[in-house]
């Protein structure tokens, strides 16, 4: 079946089989290894895409469910101001370590900033909940969200 989609801002089409993951396809396909297969069972976030700007775990998307739609990977999110605000802010918090789970909590972040401009920390704590990191602790992470959202004034 092909399946069309617009992929970080280009028209793309795809001939697979509609239940295939929407992960293997971004990567076997599409090269795009900043979308990571950590757990393969929606509980990790490493796999985590925007799909019509909303949290998509392509993990566990199959790829005929994207369809028309616009998919936004840590590719294609990182040419954007609001991606370099919050690798500042993360940079500046600690937030990284090994960076397997960066490209996840990014994701996260940008769909909890862009409906919820000023987060409270239990805010983020709750919309950063699906995501997994096995190095840092999350206080950092907490911290690097709320300092982006405080700087990036006007961005989201
Ligand atoms: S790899 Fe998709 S949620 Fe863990
Ligand atoms: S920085 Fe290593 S898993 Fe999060």
């Amino acid at each position: 079946m092909e399946i069309n989609f617009i992929l970080n801002g280009k028209g793309v089409k795809v001939k697979t089989h509609p239940l295939r993951r929407l992960l293997d396809v971004l990567r076997e396909d599409f090269d795009l290894s900043g979308v990571k297969e950590g757990c393969g069972e929606g509980e990790c976030g490493a796999c985590a895409v925007l799909v019509d700007g909303e949290l998509a775990l392509s993990c566990i998307t199959p790829v005929g469910s994207v369809e028309g739609t616009s998919v936004v990977t840590i590719e294609g999110y990182r040419e954007t101001a609001k991606y370099r605000a919050l690798e500042e802010a993360f940079s500046a918090t600690g937030a990284v370590q090994c960076g397997f789970c960066t490209p996840g909590f990014i994701i996260a972040a940008e769909s909890l900033l862009s409906k919820t401009p000023r987060p409270t920390p239990n805010e983020i704590r709750e919309a950063i909940s699906g995501n997994l990191c096995r190095c840092t602790g999350y206080s950092g992470i907490v911290e690097g969200i709320k300092r982006a959202s405080e700087r990036g004034e006007g961005l989201w």
